[in-house]
């Protein structure tokens, strides 16, 4: 469908977020021809005088993110800044006059800390700027804990029906990401196989190089379980295991991602000693260079985790017994997001099982999901030759970036049309938010209750050696990332 005519309001204009990824998508979507004449995107600044800021702001950000002098010089006639106190209910005026003209698409970014997002809802809706079809765009997070996240929706609820409320994950905008649902239900190779009959136990990472980089007010509040589990983790953990829904409708898809959250065995109590361990990082090198510890970058003292990994299970008949080991971490040995899957091992091997040169290793299914997107199938062959028998591990290989030769949209220039065209299903459900709120909250007071304080690890490895222990001790081990060549 085309993308109707339409105005964007991004409150947070000048922020991180609007500036490093919502205009150069916006920007790249108008190049390609996908956005119609007359669309406008609003920049809400804050600072009096800083509406001339903007368009400078913006046009150093496209440049840096090598859209052409052309491309930027057409992006930004359709800027207009306006100035609004967030909390200042008269202040909205201003937005109301620039809004006031013709029948388009209406939609609200807020892309400002949540503690502003029902103020600004309200305030919408006070100057009737959300009736006609308003849409609003949440960022995360949305909510700290259950009792947040539900404040946050009921306010919002009040405003806004849940139709027209957008929650954005990034991580469903990702191609490869999307890419898991047409994997699973446009092809029957694996699907048949896609359940503890076959498969012996998941692996979902994401790991991650940078550090606290200028996020520390945010980040040391927050965790890692908090900041990447509740929300990326757990999505892609959604679209790996759920049942086929019947159709790619928003809700059918929905419905049943809900239903993978509530299927989670909850981990509470002193289980948070044996199935999660928390890390954090300590001084050590990346990619070759020296780079200090946590406490160093923060400077001072704090018992937040960089790292978390856990072992989950899904009541559910397709995966009951199936161990799913999730991880994540910042100063990690590489930036590697990916969900590996181990198969069972042959219920008999015909070649000799004491001999080394014919062990048999399982097959293992590598969903590469960035960088170097793609699909690995590690499976067991023959070495050639007529001498003894030896068989090896060798995959099957498939690159998104051969097999497709073009340039993998940013996920947020899919996010945004979508919001435009009115289609949620890339978008968290009220019920999908809280379910995964309701499964990390008990986490949360387990480590409180048993001081399950972050181990230290080194900068640049794998996450604390308690991680390694947890998954060996059930004779499995983390697939070490091979840079997915
Ligand atoms: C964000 C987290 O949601 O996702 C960040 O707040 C994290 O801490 C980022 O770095 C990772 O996103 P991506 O797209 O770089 O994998």
């Amino acid at each position: 469908t085309p993308v109707p005519v339409f105005d964007l309001v991004i409150f947070g204009a000048t922020g991180d977020l609007a500036l490093r990824k919502l205009f150069p998508a916006l920007a790249r979507r108008l190049a390609e021809g996908v956005l119609p004449a007359g669309s406008r995107v609003v920049g809400v600044v804050r600072r009096v005088g800083s509406e001339d800021d903007l368009a400078r702001l913006v046009a150093e950000r496209l440049k840096e993110d090598g859209l052409s002098q052309r491309e930027i010089d057409a992006f930004l006639p359709m800027l207009v800044p306006v100035r609004v106190d967030a909390k200042e209910p008269d202040s909205f005026k201003e937005l109301e006059k620039v809004l006031s003209d013709g029948e388009r698409v209406r939609a609200f970014y807020l892309s400002t800390p949540p503690d502003l997002f029902v103020p600004i809802g309200r305030n919408l809706a006070l100057h009737g700027l959300l009736e006609n079809g308003g849409r609003l765009i949440l960022e995360k997070p949305l909510g700290h804990d259950l009792r947040s996240a539900r404040a946050i929706n009921g306010a919002i609820g009040e405003v806004l029906p849940e139709a027209r409320t957008y929650r954005i994950d990034h991580y469903l905008g990702k191609e490869t990401v999307q890419n898991l649902l047409v994997l699973r239900f446009a092809n029957t190779l694996f699907e048949r196989s896609w359940s503890s009959r076959d498969i012996d136990h998941v692996q979902i990472t994401c790991a991650e190089t940078v550090g606290l980089e200028k996020r520390a007010g945010y980040y040391d509040q927050v965790g890692a379980l908090r900041d990447m589990v509740q929300n990326h983790v757990l999505q892609l953990l959604c679209l790996f295991a759920i049942e086929p829904p019947n159709t790619l409708d928003a809700d059918a898809v929905r419905d049943e991602k809900v239903r993978v959250l509530r299927a989670l065995r909850p981990i509470a109590g002193s289980e948070v000693l044996t199935k999660t361990v928390r890390g954090q990082y300590g001084a050590g090198s990346v990619d070759g260079r020296p780079v200090p510890g946590y406490l160093q970058e923060l400077g001072h003292e704090s018992m937040t985790e960089t790292f978390a990994a856990l072992r989950c299970e899904l009541d559910t008949w397709r995966w009951a017994g199936v161990p799913i080991y999730l991880r994540t971490g910042k100063r990690m040995a590489e930036r590697c997001s990916e969900i590996v899957v181990t198969f069972k091992p042959v219920p008999h091997s015909i070649f000799p099982a004491r001999d080394s040169r014919t062990a048999l290793e399982a097959n293992r299914l590598i969903i590469r999901l960035q960088p170097n997107d793609g699909l690995r199938l590690q499976m067991m062959m023959k070495v050639p030759g007529s001498g003894r028998l030896k068989l090896v591990p060798r995959t099957l290989d498939l690159k998104y970036e051969t097999a497709f030769d073009m340039r993998t949209p940013d996920a947020y220039e899919r996010l945004l049309t979508d919001v435009i065209r009115g289609d949620q299903t890339l978008f968290m459900r009220r019920d999908e938010v809280e379910a995964a709120w309701s499964w990390i909250d008990p986490i949360v007071e387990g480590w409180h209750e048993y001081y399950a304080v972050p181990h230290r690890y080194q900068a640049g490895g794998w996450g604390p050696s308690q991680s390694i222990g947890m998954i060996e001790r059930e004779g499995r081990s983390w697939a070490e990332s091979d840079g997915g060549l």
